[in-house]
């Protein structure tokens, strides 16, 4: 496993990624109302991203191997789909959630992050999943400074998630992030604190948990990219850029919009 650490160059253009991705979701926030389809929210962003912005749409066409090219700009995951969502006809109606997911290329380097957004009035319980979630995030970002390592973000995400009656998804997890979509290290939003990867100063990965109402299990569906909970449970997911400070940490995904970090409960 070879974990790049990355130049001030490098770190200066993550930034402006990161800040580009953010900004995507702060435009997109006023158009996610009952009655929009995920297909039109996609058009908006790709067309806000290629257009104003002048980035490119990271996920359009992005084939991992194993996989078929991703046929949108955006991901747009509606209440039991955990992740990768594709957008489409879906109509979005009160009382839904949904995950957008956005990854823009910027002078060859990736921002990718996340938020959860409520489509009209949420129900409680979607409300708490969705909350628990960004604070699970936000746990395991605190835990990110040199020496410490990649279990310590783990299990405080694993720990916080659980303790509130929710499951950790297990087959996908944050990533190392550059001038490559995906790279190494992979985070796991589980494990034990003091094991996996000692952090440096000057990496930069996602940390974007996956978090379920009912049970962990998850299958794709047919189109090869949707992922769904097993068990049809709500999921929620928050993801953002962070790079390892010599102090500790810097959420590179960030803008005017972006929600702050949440008073931690106890
Ligand atoms: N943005 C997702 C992530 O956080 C990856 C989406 S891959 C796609 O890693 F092809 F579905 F867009
Ligand atoms: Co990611
Ligand atoms: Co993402």
């Amino acid at each position: 496993m070879t974990v790049l650490l990355k130049s001030q160059q490098e770190i200066a253009k993550m930034r402006i990624a990161g800040t580009l991705a953010s900004e995507v979701l702060d435009y997109i926030t006023p158009f996610v109302k009952p009655g929009v389809t995920t297909g039109e929210l996609d058009t908006l962003c790709h067309n806000y991203m290629v257009d104003v912005q002048h980035t490119i749409p990271a996920p359009l066409n992005y084939a991992p191997p194993g996989y078929s090219p991703y046929p949108k700009s955006i991901c747009t995951s509606v209440n039991h789909q955990v992740c990768h969502g594709v957008p489409g006809q879906k109509i979005l109606k009160s009382g839904d959630i949904v995950n957008i997911d956005v990854t823009v290329i910027k002078d060859d380097y990736h921002g990718d992050t996340s938020r959860m957004y409520y489509v009209g009035e949420p129900g409680i319980q979607a409300r708490r999943l969705c909350e628990i979630t960004y604070e699970a995030m936000w746990r395991g970002i605190e835990e990110i400074k040199p020496e410490k390592h990649l279990g310590d973000v783990g299990h405080a995400i694993q720990q916080f998630a659980e303790n509130h009656g929710y499951s950790v998804v297990r087959e996908f997890c944050g990533h190392g992030i550059g001038a490559k979509f995906h790279e190494d290290p992979q985070v796991l939003h589980y494990g034990r604190a003091g094991t996996g990867l000692k952090l440096r100063a000057g990496m930069i990965f996602t940390v974007e948990p996956m978090i379920n109402a009912g049970k962990a299990p998850i299958r794709a569906l047919a189109d090869g990219w949707t992922i769904v909970t097993k068990d049809h449970s709500l999921s929620a997911q928050w993801e953002h850029t962070v790079l390892v400070t010599e102090t500790g940490y810097e959420v590179l995904t960030v803008s005017a919009g972006a929600p702050p970090k949440p008073v931690f409960r106890s």
